[in-house]
């Protein structure tokens, strides 16, 4: 047996410059979770390079540079990279399943591609699938590929991860193309999601859209039952929490520390998303140094946005907006020597990156809608008895469900941010570590290879009924 993953991206993603090709990670909590994922099966990943060519020598290169990982890409044009990636998946599906109706851009091209894209990735996946693989489809730019792959591979066992919140019924309605994506998803044999809410939901589209019979977490149909289950993400645990103690970690804290001299840092790090409620958070922070001068050249918040779907409008407006909020906030309340927000418009290696989530006292996480959001896990798992840290996260992220020891606030309240800061940043050593203690438990069990395998013996367990069914 094998495992197919098939994802729209690839846990790494090929750039060129001076007319070379590299190999980098590729950032988003899908591909750094499932990416650090070891498993004692053979594994297969199929997905889009990130890079756009049309040269077919270059392909071929790249093809054969990903072979050795058991990579294989999925080459887009251009014309589908707008129409399927920045189109259907991301000013339509993205949107709506995280709440922002308004901001749902149609064009019928971006349907028709839709569906193109998702047998195109179907094509390259069958000829490494034979009838005793899994094959692991993940996220919602693949919503109809479970069902394109039963029609061609009847036997074969089918999961569906959906990294990302779902919407209640109300909202997944609006969708002209509702049947056909929910059909497409009951190809799988096994539909996954952070949370329950999100399993609820889904459910309840299944039962008003389709009008077909729910039992629990089991959808029957007229030749098997499709299975829906709650299997939260988690992070490869040790992997952080024993970064910091290795020397060239240790080096970058020392640096960072040495430049920061002795201000306590608030952190915060994500893909530059409106989901990530990046405003609010700048709003929240400006409303804390406006009531807090005391805590001037004391504190600063570290913000890293990491560039992500820039060609996409509502991403290129929102990155105009942060840059504008954070020199007005620097404007008004920089001192020599002191700047309130320390802004890195970039992505960072893992190394830099857990330097600073162990250098910092406070993680300020507040998206507005999140499916999971890994980087609170991260930042908790940095941490340790002798450097603890408080986080601050947002009840709209799946993380809150299992988080529920951290300052958990709503990110639309710019004064519960405010309130949030000074809670963290008065709270006792021993406050933080009991909460951390609880976390920490609670995110070392919950790892991302446990997360996967529950998945994978979910899938097992259904295959062996469905054959004493038949
Ligand atoms: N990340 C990264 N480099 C950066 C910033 C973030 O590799 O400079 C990673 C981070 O470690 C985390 C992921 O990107 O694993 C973000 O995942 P999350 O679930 O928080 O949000 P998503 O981007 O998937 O919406
Ligand atoms: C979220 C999605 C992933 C996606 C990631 C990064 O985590 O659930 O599917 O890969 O964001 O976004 P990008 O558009 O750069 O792949």
């Amino acid at each position: 047996m094998k495992i197919i993953i098939i994802a729209n991206r690839l846990p790494v993603k090929i750039e060129k410059k001076n007319d070379r090709l590299s190999i980098t990670q590729s950032e988003g909590g899908l591909s750094t979770g499932m990416g650090s994922l070891e498993l004692n099966i053979e594994k297969h990943w199929i997905g889009w390079p990130g890079i756009y060519t049309d040269n077919e020598e270059e392909k071929e290169k790249i093809t054969e540079r990903l072979k050795k990982f058991n990579y294989h890409p999925v080459f887009l044009s251009a014309e589908q990279i707008e129409n399927y990636y920045e189109g259907y998946s991301n000013s339509i599906i993205w949107p709506l399943c995280h709440y922002f109706y308004s901001f749902v851009q149609y064009k019928t091209k971006f349907w028709e591609t839709y569906q193109k894209v998702n047998m195109q990735f179907c094509e390259t996946a069958l000829p490494f699938i034979e009838d005793d693989d899994l094959v692991w489809v993940h996220d919602y730019h693949l919503m109809l590929l479970p069902k394109m792959i039963r029609d061609h591979r009847p036997m074969v066992s089918i999961g569906y991860f959906h990294h990302i919140p779902f919407p209640p019924y109300e909202l997944f309605r609006v969708l002209p193309e509702r049947e056909e994506l929910l059909n497409g998803l009951l190809g799988a044999d096994l539909i996954g999601f952070h949370i329950h809410d999100y399993m609820r939901h889904f459910l309840s589209a299944i039962y008003r859209v389709l009008d077909l019979n729910c039992q629990l977490d089991e959808i029957h149909l007229e030749d098997r039952i499709v299975h829906v289950d709650a299997f939260p993400m988690g992070i490869n645990y040790e992997r952080y929490h024993n970064a910091p103690s290795q020397p060239a970690v240790k080096k970058k804290i020392n640096n960072f520390k040495k430049k920061l001299k002795n201000q306590s840092i608030i952190l915060s790090v994500d893909r530059l998303d409106y989901s990530k409620g990046i405003l609010h958070r700048l709003n929240g922070f400006a409303l804390f140094l406006k009531n807090h001068p005391e805590y001037h050249e004391k504190v600063s918040l570290m913000m890293i946005v990491v560039p992500s779907r820039s060609t996409v409008n509502k991403y290129a407006d929102l990155k105009t907006e942060i840059d504008q909020l954070i020199g007005e906030i620097n404007g008004l309340y920089s001192k020599p020597g002191w700047t309130p927000v320390h802004y890195f418009y970039r992505s960072f290696a893992f190394r830099e990156l857990v330097a600073l989530y162990s250098l910092a006292e406070i993680a300020l996480v507040t998206p507005l809608r999140d499916g999971m959001n890994l980087v609170s896990k991260e930042y908790l798992a940095t941490k340790s008895e002798e450097n603890t840290g408080v986080l601050i996260l947002s009840e709209m992220a799946g993380a809150a469900t299992e988080l529920s020891d951290a300052i958990i606030i709503n990110p639309n309240n710019p004064k519960e941010i405010e309130m949030a800061i000074l809670q963290a940043l008065s709270m006792s050593e021993e406050e933080k570590k009991e909460r951390l203690k609880k976390m920490q438990k609670r995110i070392s069990k919950q790892t991302v290879k446990k997360w996967a395998n529950d998945f994978i013996d979910e899938i097992q367990y259904i295959k062996l009924q469905n054959r004493e069914i038949l």
